[in-house]
């Protein structure tokens, strides 16, 4: 195997969430999820063998093209998913990663950070992971929702619900129902409570077991929209479904609160676009920051409205993506 080895793994956004856990060790989900793969929010990570036998090398790639050393919580994140995958004897490592959207902003960076740093390592050291692996490699990390970023297109975790391992499966291609994702970011700093700490608190909501019920027919309804290109059902699906998440988060105890004023306001916008014949839906992860999923040809009339929108700092344009893969682009430092 060529050392380095550099992978690149993208985000996806749930059209149906992920959200409460029946196992935290092994990160068994309540429900399952259904993802779209993002195209242009990814993680890079270059996972290099180094000579000499000592402490592994961690770095962090900035927004602005610089190099630092990888910040504490990131840092202990990939420390101990490096415990998994290549266990205290292996050889030391470096690895440099970075992502090119905000970080732990609710656009799903530890998904695509720890798929990046699965597919590189375990390539690195020979194992060539197969994306049903990849998939069950990565969610061992703790981020349940890295299980859906080893596929492209539009992913189901489980995949199977009798699959013990809970690996992921593909459900369609990206270029099967191509949607557009303008991702509105009205908060670019790290949330304040994790994902981790609000599926443990999910159960205490009075409403779960409800949405529990409720799952199976939306889950039903997404996935045959998407089969059929009906925008319209998925669009009314997805926004019951990211309401009800947040309901979830809201009314847990105590409460996780994540929405802002321009949460709201941009909720109400895609109802307003919708309303004046755009296809246009709202979905919203465990953040603030809102994803306005549209087609190609309506995303500049969603872009425009979505950056005129008070509260919105910037907006990423990004679309149904094909999945994770290896390049000769290293990332150096
Ligand atoms: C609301 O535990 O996968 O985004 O590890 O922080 O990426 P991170 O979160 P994770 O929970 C994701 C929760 C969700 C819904 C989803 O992606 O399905």
């Amino acid at each position: 195997m060529t050392n380095p080895v550099t992978a690149v793994a993208p985000a996806n956004i749930a059209l149906i969430k992920y959200w409460g856990m029946t196992d935290p060790t092994a990160v068994l989900p309540a429900n399952p999820s259904l993802s779209m793969t993002l195209s242009r929010c990814v993680s890079h990570c270059t996972a290099e063998k180094l000579d000499a036998a000592g402490e592994d090398e961690l770095w962090w790639r900035t927004p602005d093209g610089g190099t630092v050393p990888a910040p504490a919580p990131i840092a202990d994140g990939i420390r101990r998913h490096l415990l998994r995958l290549r266990g205290d004897e292996g050889p030391a490592l470096r690895i440099t990663t970075g992502n090119t959207f905000p970080t732990a902003a609710g656009i799903a960076s530890s998904a695509s950070g720890f798929t990046a740093l699965t597919l590189a390592v375990t390539t690195l050291l020979g194992r060539q992971p197969d994306p049903a692996d990849l998939s069950v490699l990565s969610r061992l990390s703790g981020s349940g929702s890295a299980a859906r970023s080893a596929y492209g297109g539009y992913v189901r975790w489980p995949g199977t619900p009798e699959d013990p391992s809970s690996a992921a499966a593909p459900v369609l291609d990206a270029d099967a129902f191509p949607l557009c994702d303008v991702i509105a970011v009205v908060d670019n700093e790290p949330k304040e409570i994790s994902s981790r700490e609000g599926h443990r608190r999910a159960v205490t909501s009075p409403y779960f077991s409800r949405r529990l019920e409720t799952l199976p027919a939306r889950t039903a309804t997404v996935e045959r929209a998407l089969r059929e290109g009906d925008f319209a059902a998925l669009a009314e699906a997805v926004e019951q479904e990211a309401v009800d998440l947040h309901l979830i988060a809201m009314s847990a105890g105590p409460p996780v609160f994540y929405w802002q004023p321009a949460t709201v306001a941009l909720l109400a916008l895609a109802r307003e676009l919708r309303a004046d014949g755009l296809d246009v839906c709202a979905t919203i992860d465990a953040g603030p920051n809102v994803h306005l999923l549209t087609t190609a040809a309506h995303r500049d009339q969603v872009m425009d409205a979505v950056t005129a929108t008070p509260g919105v700092l910037t907006t990423i344009a990004d679309e149904t993506g094909t999945g994770p893969y290896l390049t000769d682009a290293h990332l150096t430092r």
